[in-house]
């Protein structure tokens, strides 16, 4: 008996996320929002929020890195989530604004 490895125990620092796959990621028990290039689940975090569940619910499922930092670029998102590093996001045209 071989068990696969599936795409959550990839490394995340390697495993490549695209935007159609994150944008699947949007529910209240399954977040994850792109920042900076990389993929974070925070299903989590999202109860824990100091701004509040649905300031951080406007991120769900998309490359958040410009909401953000409209409102707290000085927040240091990477020490907070780390460890719900899921994956780095693919570049398209798209997520490079
Ligand atoms: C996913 C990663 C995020 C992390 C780690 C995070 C973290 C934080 C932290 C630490 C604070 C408290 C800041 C302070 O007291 O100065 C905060 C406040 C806040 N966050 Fe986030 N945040 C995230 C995403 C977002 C998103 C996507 C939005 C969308 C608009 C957002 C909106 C807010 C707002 C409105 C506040 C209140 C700001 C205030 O107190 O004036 N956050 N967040």
């Amino acid at each position: 008996m071989s068990q696969s490895p599936g795409p959550s125990t990839q490394d995340p620092s390697t495993r490549k996320i695209t935007l159609e796959e994150l944008k699947t990621h949007n529910t209240r028990n399954d977040a994850w929002i792109a920042l900076k290039g990389s993929v974070y689940n925070v299903t989590d975090y999202a109860n824990k929020h100091p701004g509040g569940y649905q300031a951080i619910q406007q991120g769900f499922g998309i490359d958040a890195t410009k909401l953000f930092n409209q409102v707290h670029s000085y927040v240091n998102f990477e020490k907070i989530l780390a460890g719900k590093k899921i994956g780095v996001l693919s570049p398209t045209k798209n997520t490079l604004e």
